[in-house]
């Protein structure tokens, strides 16, 4: 049975993709900072829980240490938005953001490394905002971008471990629940900023991570899952 260890896989996509990682027969280990968090919901699954913050190294070695019979493959949704103007910014939320998708996931692979099999893969997170800049998501759209890059080059540093990442458009995950009833305002105005007329479900993402684990000559890449919302002009 290969084992998959989803950082951020307490809640929102990181928890959809530890449900279905069971489902489909894996090993799964959540991780997540809350620890009591990962732990009802690997109860609830037949999982198994251990404590990672993606801003915290030691966090990082104390879980490699438990897991060193091995794992196959890493899954990373954490992000701690810093959606501001250039004027507003603020260093040490944007370090924080920094490390929750770029410097966080890079010194998970630093631990991780040693072992990670070699057939195994890691998925990363980015996002459509990279692709799409505007006011307000400087920050989101850098570190996303980012992400892309950080795919690239530690798929080449892990060979052959394969790295990839999913970019996705906005998605109904969970994530955007605080809205409230803004919710469904979102969703309407990104569902006509495709080309397919619609907001993601977690399922879109979901599926894509499941495919990519098992995509054993894909490495290095970016897969956008966002309806064609980069390719729509108007
Ligand atoms: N949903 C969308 O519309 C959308 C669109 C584009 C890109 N994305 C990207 O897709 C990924 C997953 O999205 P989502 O909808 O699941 O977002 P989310 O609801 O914001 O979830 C982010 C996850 O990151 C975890 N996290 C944050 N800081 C962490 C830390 N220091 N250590 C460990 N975990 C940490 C959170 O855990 P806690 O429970 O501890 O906070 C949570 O599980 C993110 O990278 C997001 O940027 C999502």
């Amino acid at each position: 049975m290969e084992r998959i260890l989803v950082i951020g896989g307490a809640r929102a996509l990181g928890a959809a993709v530890a449900r279905r990682a069971v489902q489909d027969g894996y090993d799964v280990v959540i991780g997540a900072r809350d620890l009591a968090a990962a732990e009802a919901l690997a109860v609830e699954l037949g999982a198994t829980a251990v404590r990672i913050d993606l801003q915290d190294e030691t966090t990082m070695a104390a879980a490699a240490a438990l897991l060193a019979d091995g794992i196959d493959h890493l899954v990373m949704t954490g992000s701690a938005p810093h959606d501001v103007r250039a004027v507003e910014l603020e260093h040490d939320k944007l370090v924080t953001a920094f490390t929750a998708k770029v410097i966080g996931p890079m010194l998970v692979a630093k631990h991780f490394a040693p072992v990670l099999r070699p057939t195994g893969s890691i998925v990363v997170f980015s996002g459509v905002v990279g692709w799409r800049p505007g006011p307000g998501s400087l920050v989101k759209g850098v570190t996303n971008g980012a992400v892309e890059y950080l795919a690239r080059h530690l798929a080449a540093d892990l060979a052959p471990v394969r790295v990839n990442a999913i970019s996705p458009g906005v998605i109904d995950s969970g994530a955007w629940d605080r809205l409230g009833d803004g919710k469904a305002g979102l969703l309407s105005k990104s569902a006509a900023g495709t080309l397919v007329g619609r907001s993601g479900e977690s399922d879109d993402i979901v599926d894509a991570v499941m495919w990519l684990l098992r995509a054993g000559f894909i490495s290095g890449e970016t897969v956008h899952l966002e309806g064609g919302a980069r390719h729509k002009t108007a």
